[in-house]
C-alpha cells in the first residue's frame, strides 16, 4: 500500500547528476559514447530519510510535496555520516569520458590481432558477442558496455501534481529490444504441482443473531454511502484523472494520469455491488492508453500495486475469463509489457523509476544502488498473478529472480539477520571491490609511467574468482616510489587473477614505425564486479517494518499463498522475518492505562547491532499493517504465538487512534518503551523526564534565577529604605516581608493547569516537526504582547539549559513569580508547557507527523483480526475509527486528508488518494460484510487491497 509513496525525496544535487546524465545521453547518438565510468560514480546521495524523522507537521508544503518535508533535520547528520563512511563521496561522480568513436571503430578491426574483447558498440554488438548477461557473474565479466546507473530516484517528482508541474510533451512508449534477455531455457517457470493444503485462515463463523446482523448491515451501508459519495465526486470532477481534489473539486495527476483512482477502485465497486458504476468505469478503462504519459519516469512500485494490481483484481473478482470483462486483462497486459522493460538489467533486478522514453529505455542500464526494500520486493504478487492468468512464465521469472536475490541475501546475512536494511544496492556491482581494483590500477599506472616507452600491453588476465586485493599495500606503493617494483608485481599478479579486469583500447605511438596506433593493452577497470543484493546508500542502516520496507515483508506470506504453498522460499523468508522482528523490533509502550499492546520500532545500526543499535520507538500509521501480517502468518504457518502478537500490534494502533482529539492516529509519532515489557506500569515521572531531556538542570536554573532576583530585589529595597529613612517617611517594613510564593514545581502536574495568558506558554506555538532528540523551540506567537518580543531576545529559550539570565527585572512588587516572564521554567512547567503547546496526547513522547491522509493500514489489520479471530470487538473498534474518520475528512464531494489529528478542528488538505476508495473503504466494508465475501481462504490481497484469487487446493479449504 503506497507505503513509500510519500517518502520520495529529491535532492538538488542529485537532480544535477540526472541532468548531466541526460545531457551526456543526449549528446551521444550511440550509447557507447556514454562513459564506462558511470558505475564508479558515487551513488546518488542517500537522502531518503525515514518517514517519521523527516516528516513535518504536514503543513501545506508537506502535502503538496506528498509528505516530503523540506525540513529534514536528519539531513546534516546524514551528510556527515555519509562522508564518514564512504571515503569518496562525489568523487568521479560526474566523470563522463567520451571515448573517441572513430578510434574505437578502428580498434574493432584489430580485434583478433589484439586478442581482446573490445567494449561492445551497441546492444547488437552485445548480442553478437554472445553476451546474455542476465546473471551476476556473466554480467560482471561480459558487460563492458557502459551500463548507466540511472539514479532514477531523482528523476521524478514523486507523486507531484502534473498540474503544478506540467510536462510539455507526452511520452510515447515503444517497445525496445532487450539488452539482457533471459534465455528461453532459463526462464523460471511457475510451480505447476497441485497446490498444497494450507491451514484455514478465517474463523469458523457461525450463524449470527438478527440483532448483530442488523447492526452490521447498517454499518456496512454507511460505508457504502461513503464510497458512493466519493465515487460520484471523482466521476463528476476528476473522471479519467488520477485523483479527485475533494475540497476544490478539481483533479490531480500524480500517477502518470492513467486514471489511478478509477483503476484502483474497480474491484471495490464490484465488491460493494455497484455494478452500474463498475460497467461505466470500464468504458473509461478502455480509453486509457498506457503507452502515453506525461511523467518522464514511471514509478514502478506504485504503478504495479495500483494499476496492475487493480486491473488484475478487477478481472479476478468479476469472474476472470468467464466474467467476460476481457478489457481488464488486455489493459493489464498492455501495462505489463511496458513495465517488463524495467527488468532489462544485467542482473535482472528492476529499475524502479523507469525512464520510459524510448531514447532512454533503449539504453542499457543497471538497477539502482539505493532502492527502497519495499519497492524492490513488492512487485511479486502482481506479476505472479498475471503469469498465472496468462500462463506466461516470463512475468513470474521477472519477480522470482528478485525473491531469489532476497532469499540469498537473507541466507548470507544482514546486520540484523532475517530482515533487510531500508536501502538496497540492487545494481549487482560491488563498489568496494571496484575501488580496490582502482587503487591497484593507480599503482600500476605509476609503474607504467616510470618505464621508458612502456611496454604495457598486459596480459588480459586469466579468469579467476579471486578478486582479493591488498588495498593497503597498493596505497603504500603509491606513496613510496622505491617500493614500486614490488607493488607492481603484486598488482599484476593479482590483476591477472581478476576476472573483472578488461583491456582498454588506447592511442599509442608505435616506437618502431613512429605512427600512432591503437593498442589494446591498457587495463581499464571493470564495469562491474558482481555481487548480489546488499546494503545500499551511505551511512548507517535502518531496519523497520515501516514505510519503504513494509510491503516486501507483507508479500512473503501472501506470495506463498498465491503460489499455493509450492514455493518454500517464501515460508522461510517469512519465518526468519518474524523471528527477527520479535527479537529486535517489537516493544511494549508505556501507556497511561497500562494496556498490553505492541509496536514495531526502527533500528539504526552501523553494522554491529549488538553494540551499536539505536532504537526509535516509533508509531507510524504505515506500520499498522504488521498486525495483520503477523496474525495471518501465524495461521498459515501454524505459529499461534504470532496470531497473539498480531492482535497486540493491532491493538497498538487502536490505542493510537483512541488517544488523539480527533480519534485518528497520526502518520508518525514516538512513544516510550516500558522498561520491563512483562511488568509495565505507567510512570509519570519517567514520562515527564523523557519529554524533557534537560530535566536535571531545569530546576537548578530556576533556583539560581530566584537567588539572583532576590539579591537584586534586596538591593533595591535597601536603597529605597535608605531613601525613605532619610526622608523620614512612614515605616515600610510591611512591604518587604512579602512571603515567598509557592512554586509550581511543588504541585503535581494535574493541579497546575497551564495558564494560557502566561507569556511563556503563549510563545510556544505547536512545533510541527520535531526530531526525537530535538528540543521544542518557542515560536513567536503573534498574539503575545509586545513586551514578549523584547524578552524573547534576551531569553530565547525559556527554561532551556543554556539560557542565560542576562537581566533581572526590577519590577513592581505586586508582580508575582509566576508572572515573571524571565524566570526559567521548572521541569514540571516545561513539561506542562510542551504538552499544552504541542497538544501531546498522554503517552506520546512526540507526534512529529500529524496528518492523516486516509490511509488504510490500521483498519486493514483490524479486518484481518476480525476475520481470523471472529471476535466482534474488532468490528466495534473499526467503527470508532470509521466514525472519527468520517467526522473529520468528509467534504461535499468526497473525503480529504487532514493536516493535524491533534487538533479538534483539523484542516482538510484537499487530497483524496486513490487508496481511500481502493483500500480504506474496502476494508471497512469487508469488516461489516458476511465473512465469506472475499474470504481470506479464497483470496489474497495485494498491498493495495486488491484481491487475487488463490489457487484452489484439491482439499478445498
Ligand atoms: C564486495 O567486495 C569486497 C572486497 O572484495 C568483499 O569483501 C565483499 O564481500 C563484497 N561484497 C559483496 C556483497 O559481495
Ligand atoms: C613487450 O613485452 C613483450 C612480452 O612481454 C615482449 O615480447 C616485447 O619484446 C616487449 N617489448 C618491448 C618494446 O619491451
Ligand atoms: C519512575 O521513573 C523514575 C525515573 O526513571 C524512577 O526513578 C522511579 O523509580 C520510577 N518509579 C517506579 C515506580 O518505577
Ligand atoms: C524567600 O526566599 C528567599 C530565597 O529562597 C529566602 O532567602 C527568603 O528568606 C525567603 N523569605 C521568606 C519570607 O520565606
Amino acid at each position: 500500500m503506497f507505503r513509500l509513496r510519500r517518502y520520495r525525496y529529491y535532492v538538488f544535487f542529485a537532480a544535477i547528476v540526472v541532468f548531466l546524465l541526460y545531457r551526456v545521453a543526449q549528446n551521444s547518438e550511440q550509447w557507447e559514447a556514454v562513459s564506462a565510468s558511470f558505475p564508479h560514480a558515487a551513488p546518488p546521495p542517500k537522502l531518503k530519510p525515514p518517514p517519521t524523522s523527516k516528516t513535518g507537521a504536514d503543513s501545506q508544503v508537506d502535502t503538496s510535496l506528498k509528505g516530503i518535508s523540506s525540513k529534514d533535520d536528519d539531513l546534516p547528520q546524514r551528510i556527515l555520516d555519509n562522508s564518514g563512511k564512504d571515503s569518496s563521496p562525489g568523487k568521479d561522480s560526474l566523470k563522463a569520458e567520451i571515448p573517441d568513436l572513430k578510434n574505437t571503430q578502428q580498434a574493432e578491426d584489430e580485434d583478433d590481432a589484439a586478442d581482446f574483447e573490445p567494449p561492445p558498440k551497441s546492444d547488437i554488438a552485445i548480442k553478437e558477442a554472445g553476451v546474455l548477461a542476465y546473471d551476476h557473474d556473466e554480467a560482471a565479466k561480459a558487460t563492458t558496455a557502459p551500463v548507466i546507473n540511472v539514479p532514477d530516484k531523482n528523476v521524478g517528482k514523486g507523486a507531484m501534481d502534473a498540474e503544478n508541474n506540467p510536462v510539455k510533451t507526452a511520452i510515447h512508449w515503444k517497445k525496445v529490444p532487450e539488452h539482457f534477455p533471459v534465455p528461453e531455457s532459463e526462464i523460471i517457470p511457475l510451480p505447476t504441482e497441485k497446490p498444497k493444503k494450507i491451514p484455514t485462515i478465517q474463523f469458523a463463523f457461525g450463524k449470527e443473531s438478527a440483532e448483530n446482523r442488523e447492526l452490521r448491515e447498517a454499518r456496512q451501508q454507511q460505508v457504502k454511502a461513503e464510497m458512493e459519495r466519493g465515487w460520484a465526486g471523482y466521476w463528476k470532477y476528476a473522471r479519467g484523472h488520477d485523483e479527485l481534489s475533494p475540497v476544490s473539486k478539481k483533479y490531480r495527476d500524480p500517477f502518470c494520469g492513467w486514471a489511478a483512482t478509477l483503476v484502483d477502485s474497480l474491484d471495490t465497486l464490484w465488491i460493494m455491488g455497484m455494478e452500474e458504476e463498475f460497467k461505466e468505469a470500464l468504458l473509461e478503462v478502455e480509453k486509457i492508453d498506457f503507452t502515453i504519459g506525461k511523467r518522464p519516469e514511471i514509478p514502478v512500485f506504485e504503478t504495479t500495486i495500483r494499476y496492475l494490481g487493480g486491473l488484475i483484481a478487477a478481472y479476478d473478482v468479476s469472474g476472470g475469463k468467464s466474467g467476460g470483462y476481457d478489457i481488464l486483462l488486455e489493459k493489464a497486459l498492455e501495462l505489463a509489457e511496458i513495465l517488463m522493460g524495467v527488468f532489462d538489467t544485467p542482473n535482472r533486478m528492476p529499475v524502479l523509476y523507469y525512464n520510459w522514453k524510448p531514447s532512454f529505455a533503449s539504453q542499457p542500464r543497471r538497477a539502482p544502488t539505493n532502492a527502497g526494500v519495499a519497492e524492490l520486493g513488492s512487485l511479486a504478487m502482481e506479476f505472479t498473478r498475471l503469469a498465472q492468468i496468462t500462463k506466461e512464465n516470463k512475468y513470474y521469472d521477472a519477480v522470482a529472480r528478485i525473491t531469489d536475490a532476497f532469499y540469498e541475501w537473507q541466507e548470507s546475512g544482514t546486520s540484523i539477520p532475517g530482515i533487510f536494511p531500508e536501502q538496497v544496492d540492487a545494481s549487482g556491482c560491488n563498489r568496494t571491490a571496484q575501488n580496490e581494483l582502482e587503487a591497484a590500477q593507480s599503482a600500476a599506472d605509476i609503474e607504467a609511467y616510470d618505464e621508458t616507452d612502456s611496454n604495457n600491453s598486459l596480459d588480459a588476465g586469466a579468469a579467476g574468482e579471486d578478486n582479493e586485493l591488498d588495498f593497503e599495500s597498493d596505497v603504500k606503493a603509491k606513496s613510496q616510489p622505491d617500493r614500486l617494483d614490488k607493488a607492481e608485481s603484486s598488482v599484476l599478479k593479482r590483476s591477472r587473477k581478476s576476472s573483472a579486469l578488461n583491456l582498454n583500447v588506447v592511442k599509442k605511438k608505435n616506437p618502431k614505425t613512429g605512427k600512432v596506433e591503437l593498442i589494446a593493452g591498457e587495463r581499464i577497470l571493470p564495469e562491474c564486479v558482481s555481487q548480489g543484493l546488499t546494503s545500499g546508500g551511505w551511512g548507517a542502516e535502518q531496519y523497520s517494518m515501516g514505510g519503504s520496507q513494509d510491503s516486501t515483508y507483507e508479500y512473503f506470506p501472501k506470495q506463498w499463498l498465491l503460489l499455493g504453498g509450492l514455493e518454500p522460499k517464501y515460508k522461510e523468508l517469512h519465518l526468519k522475518v518474524s523471528e527477527a522482528v520479535k527479537k529486535w523490533l517489537l516493544f511494549r509502550p508505556m501507556v497511561p492505562d497500562n494496556r498490553d499492546i505492541l509496536f514495531s520500532a526502527k533500528i539504526t545500526t552501523s553494522g554491529e547491532p549488538e553494540t551499536d543499535a539505536k532504537w526509535q520507538y516509533e508509531v507510524t500509521h504505515l506500520t499498522c499493517f504488521v498486525g495483520g501480517m503477523f496474525a495471518m502468518g501465524g495461521k498459515i504457518f501454524e505459529v499461534p504465538a504470532d496470531v497473539e502478537i498480531g492482535k497486540k500490534l493491532t491493538e497498538g494502533c487502536v490505542w493510537a487512534y483512541e488517544s488523539t482529539p480527533t480519534g485518528i492516529m497520526p502518520e508518525g509519532a514516538h512513544v516510550l518503551p516500558c522498561p520491563d515489557a512483562k511488568n509495565c506500569h505507567w510512570n509519570q515521572t519517567l514520562y515527564e523526564q523523557t519529554l524533557d531531556p534537560a530535566f536535571e538542570s531545569r530546576d537548578e536554573q530556576v533556583e539560581e534565577y530566584r537567588e539572583r532576583k532576590a539579591k537584586a530585589k534586596a538591593a533595591v529595597e535597601k536603597a529605597r529604605m535608605e531613601k525613605q529613612n532619610a526622608q523620614d517617611l512612614r515605616s515600610s517594613t510591611g512591604k518587604t516581608g512579602r512571603p515567598n510564593k509557592s512554586t509550581p514545581d511543588e504541585k503535581p502536574l494535574e493541579d497546575s493547569p497551564v495558564d494560557h495568558n502566561n507569556a511563556r506558554v503563549g510563545k510556544r506555538a505547536p512545533v510541527g516537526l520535531e526530531d526525537d532528540t530535538m528540543e521544542s523551540r518557542p515560536v513567536k506567537n503573534k498574539k503575545a504582547p509586545a513586551l514578549d518580543d523584547d524578552l524573547e531576545d534576551s531569553d530565547p529559550v525559556p527554561g532551556f539549559k543554556k539560557s542565560t539570565i542576562s537581566q533581572v527585572p526590577l519590577q513592581d512588587d505586586e508582580d508575582t513569580d509566576e508572572d515573571d516572564p524571565l524566570r526559567p521554567l521548572s521541569h514540571k512547567e516545561w513539561v506542562a508547557n510542551k504538552i499544552e503547546s504541542e497538544k501531546l496526547p498522554k503517552g506520546f513522547v512526540n507526534v512529529n507527523w500529524r496528518s492523516y491522509i486516509l490511509r488504510p493500514e490500521a483498519i486493514e489489520s483490524v479486518w484481518y483480526m476480525y476475520r481470523i479471530t471472529g471476535d466482534k470487538k474488532w468490528q466495534d473498534e473499526g467503527w470508532k475509527m470509521f466514525e472519527a474518520i468520517v467526522r473529520h475528512t468528509t467534504t461535499e464531494v468526497g473525503s480529504s486528508a487532514i493536516d493535524n489529528v491533534l487538533s479538534t478542528n483539523p484542516k482538510q488538505s484537499d487530497e483524496m488518494e486513490s487508496f481511500w476508495t481502493a483500500e480504506t473503504l474496502k476494508y471497512f466494508y469487508l469488516l461489516y460484510s458476511e465473512p465469506n465475501l472475499i474470504s481470506l481462504d479464497q483470496w489474497v490481497l495485494n498491498t493495495e487491497a486488491h484481491p487475487f484469487k488463490r489457487p484452489k487446493s484439491s482439499f478445498g479449504v
